[in-house]
């Protein structure tokens, strides 16, 4: 009997200014997969999550939408349970950073780094932008490269000629958010200071302890010690920002990642105060050890500094236990190719959802290409198709489907005893606890992909089993042989056979369903009902059902409707290449908003007057920013298509294809500025993906206009992401 261990689970914390993408789901599932094995086990786990919702991006958007940093939070909370519940993440609880829970813990822990003399403060000269009254992240400012003279560079290297430097070294320098040229300015920070002798002396330590994998741990080590070494982290900034304000400095707020990784313990107070939990047994190291608990964080490889070096050391120095495990994960890929983590292309969730794909689906592909490693994992759709297919339809499903009809039609869905089979010569030779416990094990060190073909492998092995007893060939001697009807002894000896083979089938099944539990928690509910047995756990192993109920599918193929539909567009979203000269005059009744049709990718538009009116609603629906063509370039094997990357004072560019190459030599379009649809879904091309669409205009065909395509282009003084409405 293994010791009975109580866990504090978490996943990261996403920012609240997007939808989830697949890169979250990933890491949802893997940890929930992990947290139902460790249930499974008896163990008591609380599975815990929440929303990062503060820092200058979130403050941007809302202010870009025209509502409250608050109101956009809520939004982005409101959709949350939707994409949780669809893919079976069973979280206990989930918060937000914004929270009473999160201002008292976040203050709490700076108070005590104050107190135990690793807070500092210092000036720091920084960019300001004048005309927004706000110091510039660096990520807000660009310029002229200073090394090749590239314009249009971020404030920390070039893109062209891959020099790194300060912002402050770039030529003629200007704030994305408005177009100013940023003045410099000191003002006061406050750090934590890690360069402290007793941080690093706890990190050493902590990085050693065995908590981390070890290509994690040596990451950690390289930046400990490497040639830079730990410096002080500024963990303040001035106002205006969404954050959690620091206590006895007016106008200075915590960085976001400061009060990020405390709404792990924010979302748990919550969570605590809900059900009576005592929050200090899981947070305070005394408790933590006298009682046994333990605390695990599952991330992404992006994020390991944070956890690995100032979370821990915060939460040394401020009287809190340390996490016993940082479980990090590689990304995920769509058909090898990178996802952009903040617009999170590739595939939607949601459209998985909606296209009726069943999320155990997803569920089972990611869990068999999850390891331990920090590797990445890829979504390949004919991959996943041929191994949902062949794997949960074709392997496991199908055992159940080849032997209840006889157990129900022959034997009244009563099964055999082990003891029956055993006497018939036809048992399988396995040992279900033995097997159970590996594929435990393996779930357990998050081996995902090495307990799914260990069940693999004994799902073919079952099916070999009934390939070589062939319940149907008995079955039908039993109900149509005349020789068999005329010998009772013979006929009662065939009915034992196939009872016990099929027995012995739904015995494997309810093996296999077990075994796949932490995988597939809804398929694994519906077969309990058919087996007609409680609630599964790892010790069910050697336990087998006695009776079925009816027998109805389980689950279906994926098909190639599926597949297409994924990937597949809104019918608002641009044309293809080809398209891009067919010229659709809108239908009467098209409800499309004319300024979108008017897009450089379909640049025919009716006349006003042809097209039926539309709300304001619906016309605000369309996202229409300002932004600056930052690169234009021809694509190879494209006539009329250019590749343009767009800057619309987001934090990452824009990539979006064109058709204006027949009016427009790229150079020229380089730093102007112009019009985009900035929510239009990203669409895949053959060439890569857009992301969005360019307005321009053109005459109609026939109608004596000059011909040619005429990119929009604001008044002076607009600056890119400028919302135009
Ligand atoms: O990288 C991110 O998406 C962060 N929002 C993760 C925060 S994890 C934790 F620290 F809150
Ligand atoms: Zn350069």
């Amino acid at each position: 009997m293994k010791p009975h261990r109580r866990i504090f689970v978490t996943t990261a914390l996403p920012y609240a200014n997007g939808s989830f993408h697949i890169g979250h789901i990933m890491e949802y599932i893997q940890a929930d997969i992990w947290v139902r094995s460790m249930r499974m086990a008896g163990h008591e786990v609380h599975f815990i999550g929440a929303d990062d919702a503060h820092g200058a991006p979130i403050m941007l958007k809302a202010e870009a939408e025209g509502i409250t940093p608050e109101a956009l939070v809520a939004r982005i909370a409101a959709e949350r349970p939707r994409y949780l519940r669809g893919f079976h993440i069973a979280f206990d609880n989930w918060h937000s950073t914004h929270s009473p829970e999160n201002t008292e813990l976040s203050q709490g822990v700076y108070r005590r780094l104050k107190a135990a003399g690793l807070i500092d403060s210092k000036p720091v000269e920084q960019f300001f932008d004048p005309a927004k009254g706000m110091f510039l992240a660096d990520r807000y400012i660009k310029g002229t490269c200073p090394s090749c003279g590239a314009a249009d560079q971020y404030g920390d290297a070039c893109e062209q000629c891959s020099s790194v430097y300060a912002p402050t070294d770039l030529k003629n320098p200007y704030s994305t958010l408005t177009g100013a040229t940023p003045v410099l300015r000191t003002s006061d920070h406050f750090f934590f200071r890690l360069s402290d002798p007793r941080c690093l002396a706890f990190l050493r330590q902590w990085i050693d302890s065995g908590r981390l994998q070890p290509q994690v741990a040596n990451k950690a080590r390289e930046w400990l010690d490497g040639e830079q070494g730990l410096g002080d982290w500024d963990i303040s900034r001035d106002a205006p920002y969404f954050g959690i304000e620091i206590p006895d400095a007016p106008g200075k707020y915590f960085y976001v990642w400061l009060d990020a990784p405390v709404g792990y313990f924010a979302s748990l107070l919550q969570y605590c105060r809900r059900t009576g939990l005592a929050f200090e047994d899981f947070t305070d190291p005394a408790r933590a050890k006298a009682v046994g608990t333990e605390m695990v964080h599952f991330i992404g490889k992006d994020i390991i500094y944070f956890h690995t070096l100032f979370w821990p050391a915060m939460l040394e120095f401020s009287g809190y236990r340390v996490p016993d495990a940082i479980n990090v994960h590689g990304f995920i890929t769509v058909s090898g190719e990178k996802m952009s983590k903040s617009r999170g292309t590739g595939i939607s969730p949601l459209r998985y959802l909606d296209v009726g794909m069943n999320p155990e689906w997803l569920r089972y592909y990611i869990a068999a290409k999850l390891n331990a490693n920090v590797e990445d994992v890829d979504f390949n759709p004919d991959d996943f198709v041929a191994r949902v297919n062949a794997d949960l339809v074709g392997k496991y499903v199908n055992i159940a489907s080849r032997a209840a009809p006889f157990l129900t039609r022959l034997f009244g869905g009563r099964l055999a005893t082990p003891e029956a089979i055993a006497a018939a010569g036809l048992g399988l030779a396995v040992d279900p606890v033995a097997l159970a416990a590996q594929v435990e094990a393996d779930f357990e060190s998050r081996e995902f992909g090495r307990a799914i073909r260990t069940v693999m492998a004994h799902a073919d092995r079952v099916n070999q089993y009934v390939d070589q007893h062939k319940p149907w060939e008995i079955a039908r001697s039993i109900e149509r042989d005349p020789a068999l009807a005329a010998d009772p002894v013979a006929r009662q000896a065939a009915l034992d056979r196939l009872h016990a083979v099929c027995s012995e089938c739904v015995a494997a099944f309810h093996l296999i369903t077990l075994l796949l539990k932490p995988v597939l928690p809804a398929l694994a509910s519906a077969a309990e009902g058919f087996l007609q047995v409680s609630e599964l756990t790892w010790a069910d192993a050697a336990r087998r059902p006695q009776a079925i109920g009816e027998y109805s599918h389980l689950m279906t193929r994926v098909e190639a409707k599926h597949i297409d539909a994924l990937f597949d567009l809104p019918a608002a979203a641009p044309a293809e290449p080809a398209a891009h000269t067919q010229k659709k005059k809108p239908a009467m009744n098209d409800k499309t908003p004319t300024a979108a049709a008017a897009s450089a990718t379909a640049p025919a538009i009716a006349a006003a007057s042809e097209a039926a009116t539309i709300s304001i609603d619906d016309f605000t629906k369309v996202e229409l920013r300002v932004a600056r063509i930052v690169r234009a370039e021809a694509v190879e094997g494209a006539d009329k298509l250019l590749r343009l990357t767009l800057d619309i004072g987001a934090e990452a560019p824009r990539n979006v294809f064109a058709g204006i190459k027949s009016a427009y030599d790229p150079a020229r379009l380089e730093g102007r500025l112009t019009v985009m649809v900035a929510n239009l879904a990203p669409r895949k091309m053959k060439f890569g993906l857009s992301e969005g669409m360019v307005l321009a205009a053109s005459a109609e065909p026939g109608s004596g206009g000059p011909a040619g395509i005429f990119l929009l282009a604001p008044d002076s003084g607009a600056t890119p992401g400028m919302r135009i409405k």
